[in-house]
């Protein structure tokens, strides 16, 4: 994500404390990157919010959006096409259980045909503070178990 504009979006008719999923707002909460604006109207490839998921990398509640059409990103089958194109953008939004506002936002984004990660944690005053972490980390370390399907574990479920 280094080439993502990290411009501040205005979110001063957010008060702090409420951010990204009231009423379907679509504004982000500031120091996510701009390129994520408006994720939580993308397609989102889980049919339902996740709450059940013991032996997963990143246990709590979450949804998991891409910024394609499903015409660009499921075959007539309902699997992804693969590889995923450049510019592609997944993000999986972290439900902090108790309060149920995002508390973490995961990124990947297709790069020159490469994975970069990074990731954004809400802090206590609303605002978001993370990084872009690149291509190789931790994070794509663990993805290699899913390198059949470029690296993306989630997948699509109907509705
Ligand atoms: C220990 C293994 C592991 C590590 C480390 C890990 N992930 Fe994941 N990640 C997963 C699994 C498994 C899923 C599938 C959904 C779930 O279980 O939460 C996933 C899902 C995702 C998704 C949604 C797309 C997909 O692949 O399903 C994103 C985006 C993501 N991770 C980003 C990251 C980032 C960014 C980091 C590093 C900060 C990271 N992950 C570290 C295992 C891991």
């Amino acid at each position: 994500m280094h080439h993502m504009n990290r411009t501040r979006l205005s979110v001063r008719a957010v008060a702090s404390g409420l951010v990204l999923l009231l009423g379907g707002a679509l504004v982000l909460a500031q120091g996510v990157p701009a390129a994520l604006d408006g994720y939580m109207t993308w397609l989102r490839l889980n049919a339902d919010t996740v709450t059940e998921n013991p032996s997963g990398a990143h246990p709590q509640p979450k949804n998991v959006y891409v910024n394609l059409g499903p015409g660009e990103l499921l075959t007539p089958e309902g699997s992804f096409v693969l590889p995923f194109p450049d510019e592609t953008i997944v993000v999986k939004e972290r439900l902090d259980p108790e309060a149920l506002w995002v508390d973490r936002i995961y990124v990947m984004e297709k790069i020159e045909g490469a994975w970069s990660y990074g990731f954004y944690d809400r802090t206590a005053d609303g605002t978001f503070a993370g990084q872009d972490l690149g291509t190789d980390n931790f994070c794509s370390g663990c993805h290699q178990g899913a390198s059949g399907t470029d690296f993306v574990f989630t997948t699509y479920e109907r509705r």
